[in-house]
């Protein structure tokens, strides 16, 4: 090999070890911003529309699943959160088995959406949440949230970790 080459060689694997190191940090400062919670909420731009499906865990004869407290979510996203909206509509919803969807618009908070923080506000009774699927933005794939938790009380509970999905598979 020359020496020509060899130098060729070195800046391609500098110049590429760079530019990891550079996203690397980029990552390490996002997920940092995350964990220490200062995300702050999203003010102002374009605002874009939001669909999110709510599975209630399917019912027993011990114990009710499905609750009559309001169920509150806020998007964390790329960039910044939205404000907490109420998924309310006109039905009785988040009984056992139910399968409910809403839409709101929010200005863009970023993707991708990282996660959804979930509250029951005012808490009423205690639910088990199987999952939620947002679709943001009208893009496809959506991103379902899974996880069968119960709320017990109004402390917030947040969604991470969601899988990427087929939207028309989830009535999306
Ligand atoms: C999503 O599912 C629908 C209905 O099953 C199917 O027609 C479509 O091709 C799927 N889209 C993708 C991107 O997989």
């Amino acid at each position: 090999m020359t020496m020509k080459a060899k130098a060729a060689i070195m800046v391609v694997a500098v110049t590429m070890m760079v530019i990891f190191m550079t996203t690397a940090s980029a990552n390490e400062e996002l997920s940092v911003r995350h964990r220490r919670g200062t995300l702050t909420q999203c003010s102002g731009g374009k605002r874009v529309p939001v669909r999110i499906c709510v599975k209630t865990a399917e019912g027993n004869a011990v114990q009710s699943r499905g609750t009559d407290s309001d169920v509150r979510v806020r998007l964390n996203g790329a960039n910044c959160h939205s404000p907490v909206y109420d998924l309310e509509s006109s039905n009785d919803d988040f009984e056992q088995g139910d399968y409910d969807c809403y839409g709101f618009k929010t200005y863009d908070v970023g993707t991708p959406v990282n996660s959804i923080q979930v509250l029951l506000v005012p808490f009423r009774d205690s639910w088990l949440m199987d999952s939620m699927v947002l679709r943001y933005n009208n893009a496809q794939p959506c991103l379902r949230f899974y996880l069968r938790w119960w709320f017990t009380n109004q402390t917030p509970k947040t969604l991470v970790g969601p899988t990427v999905v087929n939207c028309s598979r989830y009535s999306l």
